[in-house]
């Protein structure tokens, strides 16, 4: 197994308030990792600086062996968009937006313009979603759970080496919970590391390691 992305020595500070208090942490290819800890305990913090969409008051990200210079922000873009894909308790689809134009956004942004592969691809992971029939739906018109399986496919449109999900059935009732847990277990089988928040220690319990987070430092 070889390390993808690592964290050391990770700390964080907005003010006064020390959210982070020096965190290492290493994904590798297969791994399904899922952070649990209580509310507060930083969580989120981490798994923003770990998917570059934040960065760490000290302490570093290594992808691929480079470290992570967090003041460019065009390639901080650029390593997100083909690198990772990201789940959030809330969708946050394009509501104007069908679930097939959703899907086809992260694409669009890395820059694939070939509308027949931006078809195919979209089309596969519709299908793949058990999403058939629903592409030409808007979220609205679709349930919390197809919204959420809507939103891993835009997520995994660029075909991501890790998928970093941040309580991605919060919102979920037990049956859809269940059926998100089934895509990313499929999607680990597959290959793809997967680092997933979760307060559900039934959910941690499936995948492969659990990592506890507590004030800021790990706690296991
Ligand atoms: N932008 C911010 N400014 C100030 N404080 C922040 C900011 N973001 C997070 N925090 C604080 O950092 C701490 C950790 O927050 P974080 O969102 O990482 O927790 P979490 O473990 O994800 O919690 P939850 O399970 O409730 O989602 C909290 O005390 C929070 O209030
Ligand atoms: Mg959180």
């Amino acid at each position: 197994m070889s390390v993808i992305l690592e964290g050391r020595d990770i700390r964080k500070s907005i003010g006064e308030n020390d959210i982070l208090n020096g965190i290492s942490i290493q994904i590798s290819t297969g791994d399904f990792i899922s952070i649990v800890g209580a509310s507060g305990s930083g969580k989120s913090s981490l798994m923003y600086i770990l998917g570059l969409l934040d960065s760490p008051t000290s302490g570093e990200v290594i992808i691929d062996d480079k470290k992570v210079d967090f003041g460019d922000t065009k390639l901080l873009s650029k390593i997100r968009n083909k690198k990772i894909g990201f789940v959030f308790q809330f969708h946050y689809l394009i509501t104007e937006l069908t679930a097939y134009e959703n899907i086809l956004i992260p694409m669009l942004k890395n820059g694939v313009n070939d509308r027949e592969r931006l078809k195919l691809r979209s089309y596969e992971l519709i299908e793949s979603l058990g999403l058939k029939g629903k592409e030409g739906r808007k979220p609205y018109q679709l349930s919390g759970g197809e919204q959420q399986r809507v939103a891993i496919a835009r997520a995994l449109a660029n075909d991501p080496e890790i998928v970093m999900a941040d309580e991605p059935t919060g919102n979920l009732d037990s049956k859809n919970s269940a059926m998100v847990m089934d895509v990313f277990l499929e999607l680990n089988e597959k290959g793809r590391s997967i680092l997933m928040i979760t307060h559900e220690m039934y959910l941690a319990k499936e995948t492969k390691k659990v990592l506890e987070i507590k004030d800021g430092l790990m706690a296991s």
